[in-house]
């Protein structure tokens, strides 16, 4: 069942590719317009939204924040992105202008369903992104955008978060067009893009050596920090995520901007950092910030580990380690550079011994509050 893989989590990811192409499947046609029937909202109503809270937690909670960028960029709409237990203590404005957009591999996070309901009581109209067919969360909710990554068996969540991302970016297209915040071409070209993406995740995944290579070296580390910014500070995020459960290690994501207002302290000789740089070919200054930071965490004795974009000749003189991934638009970046963070993170729990699919104290699903 684990075809000839030593480890469900192994296997999970290397089906992303099949899991971003399956989310897509079906859901456009040859001139990019996008069909969403499943989503059972009247176009018109959602049309009328002012407003898009993303509720989720863990590593679903990261995907809504790479949501966030996608969706405000595209249709104008501002998006919240909440921590679900967090949502309902802090008295949030909603109402029926209000689109809740709900993340959940399982679709049975408690934490999840209780603000979903209370958003409900309030007014909001619900959406789920959810991977699991007929759960409670999409049951409770008015629409559902099934996320078609498969049965995710690993307790940490690799595929579903890929097959999340791409399924807010087609929720963001699908607005875009019916609000017409975007050409029919302008959503072609981004969905050819997205079409590309697949066989880019597995040109990464034939690399994968790369990156277990570099885990085997660092199975004695203590701490390593993650830094990106925009749709890379997510990725950071879910890095460092990932290896905290994992590998017990400890682990943290910076927003990159955010280092010299205290994190930098942190830099000693020696230190991982991970730096997840954007693309050279997008907005100019916010990779030459990135790779100041890199230079920045360099300079006091970090040992640079940076994910960039093929081609990027800048990074490889302040890294001590280079990981390629195929160019991209910056705003699909997620879906390519969380994959070595994954590898990295997996290989380094088998390297330790740890048992990857089921990492101590936690559950796949979380059922309590
Ligand atoms: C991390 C992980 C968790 C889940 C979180 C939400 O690897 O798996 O952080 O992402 O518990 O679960 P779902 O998406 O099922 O609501």
């Amino acid at each position: 069942e684990k075809d000839g893989y030593e480890s469900f989590m192994e296997k999970e990811i290397n089906e992303q590719p099949h899991a971003v192409a399956d989310t897509l499947l079906g859901r456009s046609d040859s001139t990019g317009k996008l069909t969403l029937d499943e989503l059972r909202i009247d176009p018109e109503e959602l049309a009328k939204i002012s407003k898009i809270i993303v509720l989720a937690c863990g590593t679903s909670a990261y995907a809504g924040q790479v949501a966030k960028y996608a969706i405000e960029h595209w249709c104008r709409i501002p998006v919240e992105v909440e921590l679900s237990h967090e949502f309902r203590y802090r008295d949030p404005i909603v109402d029926a202008s209000t689109l809740i957009v709900s993340i959940s591999q399982s679709g049975e996070t408690m934490d999840t369903l209780m603000a979903v309901r209370y958003a409900k009581e309030q007014g909001a109209k619900t959406l789920s992104i959810c991977n699991t067919n007929g759960s409670t969360i999409p049951r409770e909710s008015d629409a559902v955008l099934y996320t078609h990554a498969g049965p995710e068996i690993a307790v940490a969540s690799t595929k579903a978060f890929l097959a999340q991302i791409t399924a807010t970016y087609l929720l963001g297209l699908y607005l875009a067009q019916i609000r017409g915040n975007l050409f029919s071409g302008e959503i072609k070209d981004i969905l050819a893009d997205l079409a590309d993406i697949p066989q880019k995740i597995q040109q990464v995944l034939d690399r994968s050596e790369q990156i277990k290579e570099l885990a085997r070296s660092m199975s004695d580390a203590e701490s390593v920090l993650f830094l990106g910014r925009h749709v890379g500070y997510p990725v950071a995020m879910e890095g460092a995520l990932k290896l905290k459960e994992l590998a017990y290690i400890h682990a943290e994501g910076f927003a990159a901007g955010e280092l010299k207002h205290g994190p930098i302290a942190l830099i000693d000789e020696g230190k991982p950092v991970f730096v997840v740089v954007p693309s050279p070919r997008g907005r100019h200054s916010m990779h030459s910030k990135v790779v100041s930071n890199i230079q920045e965490v360099r300079a006091r004795g970090a040992k640079t580990l940076v994910i960039a974009e093929e081609n990027d000749e800048s990074v490889q003189q302040f890294a001590e380690w280079v990981f390629y991934v195929p160019e991209t638009k910056t705003l699909l970046m997620p879906l390519l550079a969380t994959v070595p963070l994954q590898i990295f993170a997996c290989e380094l729990a088998r390297q330790k011994g740890y048992d990857v699919d089921q990492p101590r104290n936690l559950a796949k699903s979380v059922t309590v509050e």
